[in-house]
C-alpha cells in the first residue's frame, strides 16, 4: 500500500504541477481530493484493513490529503500571482502628467501693442476709460469743437447709422464713433476733472487702402488739471515714445497742426533713418509722424461743464496699427484683418513668451 501511496504522489505533484491555469487546476484537484478522487478512493478501502494496516495507511493517506492539497493552493496562489502580473502588464495605465502640447494660439499685434501701450501709461498715472462704438453727433464732434457744419466734420468719412425716429435733431444722429476721442467728453462727464486717462478702442471711417480700413484701433489720452502747460504734453509723450520702441534718446520733434479739439494743436515725429532701404527708429535723416496733440481747446471743456479759465490740460491720440507695423515690421494695414494664420503665425506673439509683457 505505501508504494501505491508513493505511486500517487509523484503522479498527483506532477499533475498539479504541470496545470498551468486555474481550470487545470480544478481538475487536478477533483482528480485527487473530490468525493470520487484518487485519495477519496483510497480513503474508502481503510473499511476493509485489519487495524493495524488502517492505522498505518489511514496515517499515511492523511498525511498525503495535507501534501496534496498544500500543493493545489501553492499551486494556486502562484497561477493567480502570474496571471496577475499578465494584467498588470498589460493594462497599464500611464498616470504621469503629459508634457505640455505646444501652443499653437498666437497673440495678434494689436492686442500685444494695446497691452503695451496700457502698460506704459498705467506707470505714468493714467487710468483707463472706456466709450461705445455706437456714438452720437454731439459725442463725435459737437462736444469736440467741430460745429455743424464745419469742414473737419467731412475728413472723418463717417458711418452714420439710420435715423431713429424717437430721436430726432442733428445732435442725436447715431454713427461709428470716428475716433476716441468721444471717451474724452464721457469721461469728463462722468468722472469730473482733475482728469487722467487713456482710452484704446475700435474707430471706423469709410476709407480704404494700403494704410486705411474700415475699422482701426486708437489711443486716446487726456489730462485735465490746473496749471497744465505744453511742457507736460512733450515730457508725457517723449517718455512714452522712447518706453514704447525702446530707444532711449529717441528724437522727438512737434509740427504745428490743426485739431477743432486741441488749441494749439501739433503732430509729433520720432527720428528714424532709412539708410540702406530699410526702417530704423532712432537718431537719423528722417522723421516719422506718430500721433496728434495739444492743448485741450477751452470749449471742449466748457462744453462738458467745466471753467476753461480754472482747468487745462493736453490731450494726443495714434491708431494702434500704425505703431505697431512700425515697432514690429509689419508692412500692410489690411493684413491685420484678414485673419490669416501664415500671417499671425510669423507676426503673432507666443502667449508664453512676449515682449515688454504688461506686469499691471
Ligand atoms: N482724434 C484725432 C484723429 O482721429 C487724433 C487726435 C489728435 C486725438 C489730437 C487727440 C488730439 O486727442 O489731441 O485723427
Amino acid at each position: 500500500m505505501s508504494a501505491n501511496i508513493s505511486e500517487l504522489k509523484e503522479e498527483l505533484t506532477s499533475l498539479i504541477s504541470a496545470a498551468n491555469d486555474l481550470d487545470t487546476l480544478e481538475a487536478a484537484r477533483v482528480q485527487a481530493l473530490g468525493k470520487k478522487g484518487r485519495i477519496t478512493g483510497l480513503m474508502k478501502t481503510l473499511g476493509g484493513m485489519d487495524p493495524e494496516e488502517r492505522k498505518t495507511t489511514g496515517q499515511a493517506l492523511n498525511v498525503l490529503k495535507d501534501e496534496i492539497a498544500a500543493l493545489i493552493e501553492g499551486q494556486e496562489r502562484a497561477l493567480k500571482k502570474q496571471e496577475m502580473e499578465q494584467r498588470l502588464a498589460s493594462e497599464t495605465l500611464d498616470v504621469s502628467l503629459s508634457p505640455r502640447p505646444e501652443t499653437k494660439g498666437k497673440i495678434h499685434p494689436i492686442s500685444q501693442t494695446m497691452e503695451e501701450l496700457q502698460s506704459i501709461f498705467a506707470s505714468m498715472g493714467f487710468s483707463l476709460a472706456e466709450g461705445p462704438d455706437i456714438e452720437d453727433d454731439w459725442h463725435n464732434f459737437t462736444a469736440l469743437n467741430f460745429p455743424p457744419g464745419h469742414p473737419a466734420r467731412e475728413m472723418h468719412d463717417t458711418f452714420y447709422l439710420p435715423d431713429d425716429p424717437d430721436e430726432q435733431g442733428e445732435a442725436a444722429k447715431k454713427l461709428l464713433r470716428t475716433h476716441t476721442s468721444t471717451v474724452q467728453i464721457r469721461a469728463m462727464q462722468e468722472q469730473g476733472v482733475p482728469i487722467k486717462i487713456i482710452v484704446m478702442g475700435r474707430t471706423y471711417r469709410s476709407d480704404y487702402d494700403i494704410t486705411h480700413t474700415p475699422m482701426f484701433h486708437q489711443c486716446e489720452g487726456l489730462i485735465i488739471d490746473k496749471d497744465i502747460h505744453m511742457g507736460h504734453l512733450k515730457g508725457c509723450l517723449m517718455d512714452f515714445v522712447r518706453a514704447y520702441f525702446e530707444v532711449e534718446d529717441l528724437p522727438i520733434q512737434f509740427r504745428p497742426s490743426y485739431f477743432p479739439f486741441t488749441e494749439p494743436s501739433a503732430e509729433m515725429d520720432i527720428g528714424c533713418s532709412r539708410k540702406g532701404g530699410g526702417l530704423k527708429i532712432g537718431h537719423g535723416d528722417d522723421w516719422l509722424e506718430i500721433l496728434g496733440c495739444g492743448m485741450v481747446h477751452p470749449n471742449v471743456i466748457k462744453n462738458c461743464g467745466f471753467d476753461p479759465d480754472e482747468y487745462q490740460g493736453f490731450a494726443f491720440g495714434m491708431g494702434v496699427e500704425r505703431i505697431a507695423m512700425l515697432k514690429y515690421g509689419i508692412p500692410d494695414l489690411r493684413t491685420f484683418f484678414e485673419s490669416d494664420n501664415r500671417w499671425l503665425s510669423h507676426y503673432g506673439f507666443d502667449p508664453l513668451d512676449r515682449p515688454n509683457r504688461a506686469t499691471g
